[in-house]
């Protein structure tokens, strides 16, 4: 049995003013005319199941945009992806015994679904015959610092490789170093594996994590034990926690398509540019401005500007440039404290 997952519960936050923690880029139009968690259902339905992870107020949000057959389950606070990851693999374990879960997450773009179904259910076919967890390698196209990198071994068969290591957000020198070396990958944030054999890599390398789940198990997933266990929970992602720690891993040097809709960048790379090489779904005015990215309902006219995030909503204006969009991050956490 193959049962895709998807990690949902993350604030989207270098989407402000568009993203906000009562409705997260998950739930927006970005890239298409649908919420995110929308084009995500719709590329994975024809799989029997479909699991969302994310906490109780988000799951709401997804029911009232998603169908009835989707199954959710619900943290109790968030507590970054490994423990999301724990607690999905220990559920689906409860409701399936052993199967084959793929991880996959909401903030994705893919070009070529059908190379994408391709590449997945052969990271399926792996993992069902051997104890490894499939990490799904991406062509890197520049140092780009918020990805992992996988450093590619020796071959298994066909696009599989052996993981010589993995590093989490390397700084830039090093990820220049890693794209030029030409044996990396991005990390394109999807893996597939037995649920026992992710647990079991859990249990190496975060042992704490791992026993707060066996009583999580124990406790009958009660609502009490469920949130004192994640309340105790260490944030860690499952990049840092796991994947750099891991010796049972492998990659599939995948050649597809895929984006990662990270911040108001990814919009340039995604809608076609005007004739002035500016961003917008809506019909803007301009006189000399290039390289624009412009996210509004009302006329935004543009004079001699270069390379701006400018996003209107009803509540804020956000004035960015393009090349400091990862400090949206930083605004929202200097004005929220
Ligand atoms: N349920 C749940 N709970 N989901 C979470 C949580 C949490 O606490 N935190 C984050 N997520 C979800 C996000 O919604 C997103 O879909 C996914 O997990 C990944 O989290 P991000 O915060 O977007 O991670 P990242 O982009 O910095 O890095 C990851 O993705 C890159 C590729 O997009 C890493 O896996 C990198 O190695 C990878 O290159
Ligand atoms: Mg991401």
């Amino acid at each position: 049995k193959i049962v895709p997952v998807i990690l949902a519960g993350g604030k989207g936050e270098r989407f402000w003013p568009l993203s906000t923690p009562e409705n997260p880029k998950q739930c927006l139009p970005i890239v298409s005319d649908q919420p995110m968690i929308v084009d995500t259902y719709n590329r994975l339905k024809d799989f029997d199941d479909f699991f969302i992870v994310a906490n109780s107020f988000l799951c709401d949000k997804f029911r009232k945009l998603l169908p009835e057959n989707v199954n959710y389950i619900e943290e109790p606070i968030a507590r970054n992806t490994a423990p999301a990851i724990g607690l999905a693999c220990i559920t689906l374990l409860q409701k399936y015994g052993d199967c084959i879960v793929f991880f996959e997450t909401a903030d994705h773009y893919y070009e070529d679904i059908s190379h994408y179904i391709k590449d997945i259910k052969n990271a399926c076919t792996f993992a069902s015959n051997h104890d490894k967890i499939v990490l799904i390698g991406i062509t890197p196209k520049n140092p780009h610092t918020g990805y992992g990198y996988i450093k590619s071994g020796s071959n298994v068969e066909n696009d599989l490789f052996l993981v010589d290591s993995f590093k989490e957000k390397p700084d830039l020198p090093t990820a220049q170093k890693y794209v030029k070396d030409g044996k990396y990958s991005w990390n394109s944030g999807m893996f597939i594996g037995k649920s026992s054999v992710i647990l079991h890599e859990i249990e190496k390398s975060l042992p704490s994590l791992f026993s707060g789940l066996q009583n999580i198990k124990e406790g009958d997933f009660s609502k009490e034990i469920l949130h004192d266990e994640f309340s105790k929970f260490e944030k860690i992602s499952i990049d840092y926690g796991v994947l750099e720690r891991s010796n049972e891993t492998v990659v599939l040097q995948s050649t597809m398509p895929w984006d990662d809709i990270g911040d108001f960048n990814a919009v340039s790379r995604i809608l076609k540019p005007d004739s002035e090489g500016n961003f917008s779904k809506n019909p803007i005015h301009s006189l000399d401005a290039h390289g624009n990215i412009i996210i509004s309902k009302k006329l935004v006219a543009l004079i001699d500007v270069e390379e701006l995030i400018i996003v209107d909503t009803k509540d804020a204006l956000l004035i960015c440039k393009r090349s400091e969009s990862q400090k949206i991050r930083d605004i929202i956490r200097k004005y929220n404290n």
